[in-house]
C-alpha cells in the first residue's frame, strides 16, 4: 500500500504513467518530460530549462505557442455557443469555408470537416470509393496517413505491421521516387523520377485501371524521412490519373499551411489534385480539426447522391473559430513567404554543414519541411540506423537527440533522420542556434563513421 508521503513525492511524470497509455511505446521504457509552459517558438520543462521547438511539436504548431489572438478567437466563439449539431448553418462555418476555398488550388471549393488527419484520409478514401464505384487505393511504401484502422492500413509506414492480419483491404503500394537511394539504381533525380512513374504505370496495369479509385500520397513526404519528390513526380502522377481515370488525393496533413513555402505542397509542385486532406496546421495546432477539400466534380456527385459520412464533432464551432483565426495569422504575418525565405537560408547553412560532416549524407528540405539523413559512410550510404530501427539500434541517433536537448533544441529524431520543421515564425538567429547544436551533435557522430 502507498503511504501518503510516497504519493506526495511521486513526480508528475510518474503520475501520468500510472494512469495514461502513451502512444507508440513500450510503456515501461518511458520517462516523459514534464512541460510546464510554452510561448512563441519555445517551451519550458519543470526544471526551468527552455527548449527551442525545432519540430513545431508534431509539425502542427506552425506559428508557435500561446499566440494571443488564438485565445480571443476561441473565447469569442464560446460566448456565442461552444457546440451546435454539425447539420446547422453557422456564421463561422460560412466564413471558414469561403476562406479555405480562396487559398486552395482552383476548383477545390468545398470542405468536409473531421477531427484529425487520420479521419480526413479515411473519409477521403470512402468518398473516392463511393464516387468512382471502384475500390483500390494506391499509396507509397514510405508514407504515413494516420493511425486509425483505415488510415494505418493505407500507410506504407511499418507502424501498420501489428494490424496487418486484419487491415483494410484493397490498398496497393508502390515504391517512392527516393532519388538518394533510388530503388532502380539510377544516379540522377530525373531518371529516378522516370523509373518511378514507369513502375507506377506498370502497377496500375497489373491491378487493372478499372479497379483503381484513387492514389493517395503526401503533398510532400514527411514522417518517412522527407523523401522529397523529384521535380516532375507529382505532374507524372496527375498525368497517369487522367490517362487511367482515377482520383488523386494529396495528404497535406503535414505539408499543408505554409510548411513548404506555399499554402499546400501541391502548389509548390504546380498541380491540382481532386482532393486535399488536411489537419495539424489548419488550426496552428491549437485545437483538433481536420478536413477534406474536394473539387467541383466530386462535390457535384454528392449534390444528388447521399454523402454517407458524419462525426459528432465534425465542424466543431470552437475548432472552426481556431482555424479561421489561424488562417488570418498566416496571412497577417506573411508566414507562407517567410517559410520560403527562411527555408532558403536554412538550406544554404545546411550545405556548409554537409561539407564539414562525414555523417551528413543527404539534406532534403522544401520550405521549412525537412530531414537530414545520417550515414556511416557517404560512399556506401550505409544508414546510421536501419529502416524501422529497434531501440537498441538507435545508439548514435539517441546521442544526437541528447546533445540537441542539452543545447536546448527539441526536434524529432526517427531512424537515421533528424527532422527540421520549426515554426514558420522562426528567426535566422534561432536557426543559427539550432544549427550550431546540430553541428556539435554531428561532430560526435562523425567519430562512429566507417
Ligand atoms: C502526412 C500525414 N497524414 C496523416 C497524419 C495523421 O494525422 P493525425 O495524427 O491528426 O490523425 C499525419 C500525422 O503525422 C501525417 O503526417
Amino acid at each position: 500500500m502507498l503511504l501518503e508521503k510516497d504519493i506526495q513525492t511521486k513526480t508528475t511524470s510518474q503520475k501520468c504513467l500510472d494512469h495514461t497509455l502513451f502512444p507508440w511505446s513500450k510503456q515501461q521504457d518511458l520517462s516523459p518530460m514534464e512541460v510546464v509552459s510554452a510561448n512563441g517558438n519555445y517551451f519550458t520543462n519543470i526544471g526551468g530549462k527552455t527548449f527551442l521547438d525545432f519540430s513545431s511539436q508534431l509539425v502542427n504548431m506552425n506559428f508557435g505557442h500561446n499566440h494571443p489572438k488564438m485565445k480571443d478567437a476561441v473565447a469569442n466563439q464560446m460566448n456565442d455557443f461552444s457546440f451546435i449539431f454539425p447539420g446547422a448553418a453557422t456564421k463561422i462555418k460560412a466564413e471558414l469555408g469561403k476562406h479555405l476555398s480562396r487559398i486552395a488550388p482552383k476548383n477545390l471549393n468545398k470542405v468536409f470537416y473531421t477531427l484529425s488527419g487520420a479521419e480526413a484520409n479515411e473519409n477521403a478514401i470512402k468518398m473516392a470509393r463511393i464516387y468512382s464505384g471502384k475500390s483500390k487505393i494506391i499509396t507509397l511504401y514510405q508514407s504515413y496517413h494516420g493511425a486509425t484502422y483505415g488510415a494505418i492500413s493505407a500507410s506504407g509506414d511499418p507502424r501498420r505491421h501489428p494490424i496487418e492480419n486484419s487491415s483494410m483491404p484493397n490498398i496497393v503500394r508502390v515504391e517512392n521516387p527516393y532519388s538518394y537511394r533510388c530503388p532502380w539504381g539510377t544516379s540522377s533525380e530525373n531518371e529516378c523520377c522516370e523509373k518511378a512513374l514507369e513502375h507506377l504505370e506498370r502497377v496500375i496495369q497489373y491491378e487493372g485501371p478499372e479497379n483503381i479509385a484513387a492514389m493517395l500520397l503526401e503533398g510532400e513526404s514527411g514522417t518517412s524521412g522527407c523523401i522529397k519528390y523529384p521535380k516532375n513526380y507529382w505532374k507524372g502522377v496527375i498525368a497517369l490519373s487522367k490517362k487511367y481515370k482515377f482520383l488523386t488525393i494529396s495528404d497535406e496533413v503535414m505539408s499543408g499551411f505554409g510548411r513548404t513555402g506555399e499554402w499546400f505542397a501541391v502548389q509548390y509542385h504546380g498541380v491540382t489534385p481532386d482532393m486535399i486532406t488536411m489537419a495539424k496546421g489548419l488550426t496552428g495546432g491549437y485545437l483538433p480539426l481536420g478536413g477534406i477539400l474536394v473539387d467541383d466534380a466530386v462535390a457535384s456527385h454528392f449534390q444528388t447522391n447521399n454523402l454517407p459520412l458524419g462525426l459528432t464533432n465534425a465542424a466543431h464551432p470552437l475548432c472552426l473559430a481556431a482555424a479561421k483565426q489561424a488562417l488570418e495569422i498566416y496571412e497577417e504575418e506573411d508566414l507562407i513567404n517567410k517559410a520560403k525565405q527562411t527555408g532558403n537560408y536554412l538550406h544554404e547553412k545546411l550545405l556548409i554543414l554537409q561539407s564539414k560532416h562525414k555523417c551528413l549524407g543527404d539534406i532534403r528540405l522544401t520550405g521549412l519541411l525537412g530531414c537530414l539523413e545520417l550515414v556511416k559512410n557517404k560512399t556506401t550510404k550505409k544508414p546510421m540506423a536501419p529502416f524501422n530501427a529497434k531501440p537498441d539500434q538507435m545508439n548514435e541517433m539517441n546521442m544526437v537527440k541528447n546533445i540537441l536537448l542539452e543545447n536546448g533544441i527539441f526536434t524529432l529524431v526517427r531512424w537515421n533522420f533528424i527532422f527540421l520543421a520549426p515554426p514558420l515564425t522562426i528567426t535566422k538567429q534561432e536557426i543559427d542556434k539550432a544549427l550550431s547544436a546540430i553541428s556539435e551533435a554531428l561532430s560526435e557522430v562523425n567519430k562512429t563513421c566507417d
